[in-house]
């Protein structure tokens, strides 16, 4: 038996694409089924200026394969020093779609993001007033916040004042990982978005660390208890408009991953989309995949949505996806659900 469902093509509204070698690597794995994405800027150094962006933009649809559309929406590092008036002119160009907000320290390569909130005030006050939105990675980094906790601190001591302090602000929490954050943007207004990853709708913290620690499941912000993951999915499959599919896929290679201190970050390009059926369907909630992955985020960044197609596929036979892919700076392990997956995309 087989059954199918076409939706508007998915747009990703968060993805590391990273640089060079892991460019070329995982570029068509995200191509391949998702017209759009919102391209993290945490480069090494990172994406802090318009001409940076517009080179990293180049760079990218150059690595992009023969064939192949997709559109990069490219994004600035906030840091103390970000000029407004660049940003400014960067989104009246149509460069830029976000300015992202990493708290200094809170995940890879986060050391020049911001730690006096009041230093980019100028920047937030020029965002709100030219209608340009923030993502914000939402985690607090004080050594005495404990880590499954820096979600809903980062919330009341960063995010609400910010908030409240720049009336008119569009922000997307991103990759949220607990009922906290499902609430507080319930609680909210139409100013307020939130990106989910398909991981954190499959995997809970048991997942990362019972019966032996599994680096590839370790992401930040990390997993958290069952019940979090359950207020996750039931947010994803609502079809409310104010959450949306921001994977998070994060290239790391396995050397990376599988060491003393491994690296954060699931790849989840290669499969996103079936598994994102399997989720849907299992909650009964197939219907609601296409707000989900291809009309909320559009409708909240003020874009169209995609005018072309994907269709999903279940058949009776477990679909076969590559357990690495190869790149030439090292192996990178795709997603595992640990069960298997009926469906697939083209
Ligand atoms: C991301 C990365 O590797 O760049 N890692 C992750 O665990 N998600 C950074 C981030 O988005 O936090
Ligand atoms: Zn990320």
């Amino acid at each position: 038996m087989t059954q199918s469902l076409t939706i508007a093509r998915p747009d990703d509204w968060h993805l590391h694409l990273r640089d060079g070698a892991m460019l070329t690597a995982v570029l068509p794995e995200t191509a391949r089924h998702f017209a759009r994405a919102i391209i993290m800027p945490n480069l090494v150094p990172p994406v802090v200026t318009a001409a940076q962006a517009a080179t990293y933009r180049d760079r990218i649809l150059a690595a992009l394969p023969d064939g192949m559309v997709f559109e990069p929406l490219m994004t600035l590092y906030l840091t103390e020093e970000t000029d407004p008036a660049d940003v400014a002119e960067a989104h009246a160009s149509g460069l830029i779609k976000a300015v992202k907000l990493y708290p200094a320290g809170a995940t890879t390569n986060s050391a020049s993001g911001v730690a006096d909130f009041d230093k980019v005030r100028g920047v937030l006050e020029k965002m709100a007033e030219i209608g340009l939105p923030l993502c914000v990675h939402g985690e607090v980094t004080d050594a005495d916040v404990d880590i499954f906790d820096r979600e809903a601190v980062f919330i009341d001591r960063v995010l609400d004042p910010i908030r409240k302090a720049t009336p008119g602000l569009r922000v997307i929490m991103e990759h949220i990982t607990t009922s906290d954050g499902v609430d507080y943007v319930k609680s909210n207004d139409s100013d307020l978005g939130a990106t989910i990853t398909t991981h954190h709708l499959i995997i809970n913290r048991n997942h990362i660390l019972v019966g032996g620690i599994k680096p590839h499941y370790y992401c930040l912000p990390v997993a958290k208890r069952e019940e979090h993951r359950l207020a996750l999915r039931a947010a994803a499959t609502s079809g409310d408009a104010r959450f949306f599919l921001g994977t998070d896929s994060a290239p790391h290679t396995d050397p990376n991953k599988l060491s003393a201190c491994g690296c954060a970050g699931c790849f989840t390009a290669t499969n996103t989309m079936p598994l994102l059926a399997h989720i849907f369907e299992e909650d009964g909630a197939l219907d609601k995949l296409e707000a989900f992955a291809s009309r909320n985020g559009p409708v909240f960044y003020g874009l169209p949505v995609n005018n072309t197609t994907l269709t999903l596929t279940k058949s009776d036979i477990a679909t076969l996806f590559p357990n690495q892919i190869t790149s030439d700076d090292g192996p990178v392990t795709v997603f595992d659900p640990g069960y298997p997956i009926y469906w697939t995309a083209s």
